[in-house]
This record gives C-alpha cells, structure tokens and sequence, in this order.
C-alpha cells in the first residue's frame, strides 16, 4: 500500500531530481532503489515493485502526466479509436523497462517475496475518462450508462492487456502479482458483475493458467458487501480488505483457504499513540483465526509519521500470536 513514497526522506530526495514521475518508474536503476528503501529501513516481509498502474495507459498511447503536489493527468480520450491497442505486445514494449526492475528486484530479493501489480481494468479505464483524479466520477459513471458497448470494448483490451502484462511480471521475477481495483466500489448490480467481477475473474484464470504457483492478491476496494460475491467467484490467493468489508469475510476465507490482507486505517498510522495501538491490536485480534497479512486498508498517506511506522512492527512482533486456535 504504497509501501515506498512519499512519507520516506530517502524516496523525497530521489523525486526531487524527477519533474515527472513515470520517469522514475522507466528507470531499472532507481525504481528498483526506491522498492528496496522500505525493506532496508522496515525489513518488510515483501517488496512490491515501484510503477503505477498508470503506466498501461501510457503504453497504450494515452498521455500521461504526474504534476508535482496534483496528482495524475491524463489526456481524456475521446474515442477509443484514438488508442493503439491491436498490438498488445508492441504496447508492452514501452514499458519494457519496468521489466527490467523486476529482474534487478529478483536477484536482490534473498528470502524475501516479491510483488508485482497492475491496476484492475475499470479503475484504469476510470483514470483514463476521468483524465485524473476525480471526486464524483461522473463521466465514467456516465460512460459506464450511455456508451456500455465501447466501455465493455474498453474493458477487454485493458484486461487483455493486464493478462500480457503481468505474465511478462511473473517471467521476470513476481512471486505475487497484486490487482489493485481500486474504484470496484462504484459499481453496484449488474455493473459491477460485468464490469468489476468479469474481468478479475477472467484475469486471475488466465494467470492460474500460466503459472499456478504465483499468488494472486485481489482488492477490489469499495466493494463493501460485494467483496463477499467477488472472493465467491473470483480466483484468490490473498484478497486484499479495506473499512467496508463485511465481517462474513472471514468465514468465507477460512472455507475457500484465501488469506486475508489488510485492516488497519491508514489514518491511524498518521495518529500514533494510544490510538494506533489499541487499532493494531483490534486488527491482530480480529484475524486471530484467518491466515493474515497485516497491511492497510489503503495507501500509505504521505504525512505518516516515520516512528509510526516502526511502532506498528514492534506492536505486531511482540503480539501473543499463540492465542490463535489454527
Ligand atoms: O506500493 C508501492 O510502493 C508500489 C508503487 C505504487 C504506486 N502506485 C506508486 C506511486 C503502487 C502499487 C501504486 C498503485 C496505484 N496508483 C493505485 C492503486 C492503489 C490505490 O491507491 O488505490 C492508483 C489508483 C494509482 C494512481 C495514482 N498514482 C494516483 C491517483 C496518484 C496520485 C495520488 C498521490 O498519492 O499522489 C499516484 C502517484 C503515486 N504512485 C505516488 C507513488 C509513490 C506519489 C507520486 C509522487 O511521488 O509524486
């Protein structure tokens, strides 16, 4: 969950010296650096490569750009006439680079597991109409309505696309491979069967199909009871939870042997103090049954507190975990 960013001295001093962002994530050298400085300093139990699901649509042909302090800005399509993705592989070409990181990560990453990722087809598609960050997200709640055979056509070239790229991730290295939907929670009904469920399950088949003993983490954050339907149908190894999944959740997982990854609000990190302790604590204690990777329910806000950080792993080293009935 953003585990290299922002709140770290060591990443700021690096994006200083970049005005745009995907530039670091094309450059092996120090996209690989930036992965590794929350391990050397957390020791973290995996290194999730340094990218952005943006990257799909720059390879696609869409321009993207990150200003400083504004987050994304992507040139609205108007047509999806306007995007080039007959060939996939040759989309993939532009981003090559990020492939080379994963192989620099992979021969650095000793016992540790490592984490490749892209985004969920919709949330891309998302950024893609909403041309960045929005906070109605009217135009591709619009799109979705009015124009759903070109949406749906969308859909399928950025699932196809996710596929190729996140098995050249597992070639070169991703133990893990994490679908970050972050946007599922729009989507409600039938839209979201289609549009959310669909997709991710037709990813993770694909991926079983490949390779079988790489893990799949799904988060199809926002989904509140439809997390239930989504881990029902769809492919997991690790689904990923945020504050509106359902308790049921850990019922389920039990049954289908999915780990459960997340829990803690990400603004709890920023707080610290009593407050952050007793959430640790409430979290450990929540999944004491579940096989479960403690994580946010969200990224990382880049105002956390370094020592916040730290204190959470010792909470979570000194707990009794031998309470566990499992
Ligand atoms: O976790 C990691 O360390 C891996 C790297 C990673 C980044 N983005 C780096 C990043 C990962 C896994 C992502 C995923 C991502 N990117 C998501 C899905 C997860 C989520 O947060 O819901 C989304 C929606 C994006 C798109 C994106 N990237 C936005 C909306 C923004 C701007 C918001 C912000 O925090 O500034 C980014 C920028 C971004 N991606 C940063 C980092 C470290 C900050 C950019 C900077 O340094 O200026």
């Amino acid at each position: 969950m953003r585990q290299a960013g922002r709140y770290l001295p060591e990443y700021r001093r690096i994006r200083e010296e970049h005005d745009n962002f995907l530039d670091l994530c094309f450059k092996p050298d120090v996209a690989s650096e930036i992965s590794l400085q929350p391990i050397r300093r957390f020791n973290f139990d995996f290194i999730i490569l340094f990218a952005d699901i943006l990257v799909i649509p720059h390879a696609l042909g869409q321009k993207v750009a990150f200003l400083k302090n504004h987050g994304p800005i992507l040139e609205p399509i108007k047509s999806i006439k306007n995007l080039n993705y007959q060939n996939l592989k040759k989309c993939l070409d532009r981003i090559s680079n990020i492939f080379q990181t994963l192989s620099i990560l992979n021969g650095k990453k000793k016992d540790k597991k490592l984490i490749g990722f892209c985004g969920g087809p919709f949330t891309v598609l998302n950024y893609m109409v909403e041309g960045g960050t929005s906070r109605t997200h009217q135009q591709i709640k619009v799109f979705v309505k009015e124009r759903r055979k070109e949406a749906l056509e969308l859909i399928h070239a950025l699932t196809d696309i996710s596929i190729e790229y996140l098995k050249q991730q597992i070639d070169a290295g991703a133990d893990f491979v994490q679908i970050f939907e972050s946007w599922a929670g729009l989507l409600k009904g039938k839209e979201y069967q289609d549009f959310i469920i669909n997709p991710n399950q037709i990813i993770s088949n694909e991926l079983k199909r490949y390779k079988k003993s790489t893990k799949i983490i799904h988060f199809p954050r926002g989904s509140g009871y439809n997390y239930i339907e989504f881990i029902k149908e769809v492919v997991c190894d690790v689904i990923s939870i945020d504050l509106t999944t359902p308790d049921e959740i850990k019922k389920l997982a039990l049954e289908k042997n999915i780990i459960i990854q997340g829990d803690l609000d990400p603004k709890d990190l920023v707080a610290g103090g009593d407050q952050l302790e007793k959430e640790i604590k409430k979290t450990l204690d929540k999944f004491k049954d579940n096989s479960h990777i403690f994580n946010l329910s969200h990224g990382i806000l880049p105002n956390t507190p370094i020592e916040n950080v730290e204190k959470t792993i010792k909470i979570i080293n000194s707990y009794d975990f031998t309470r566990r009935t499992s």
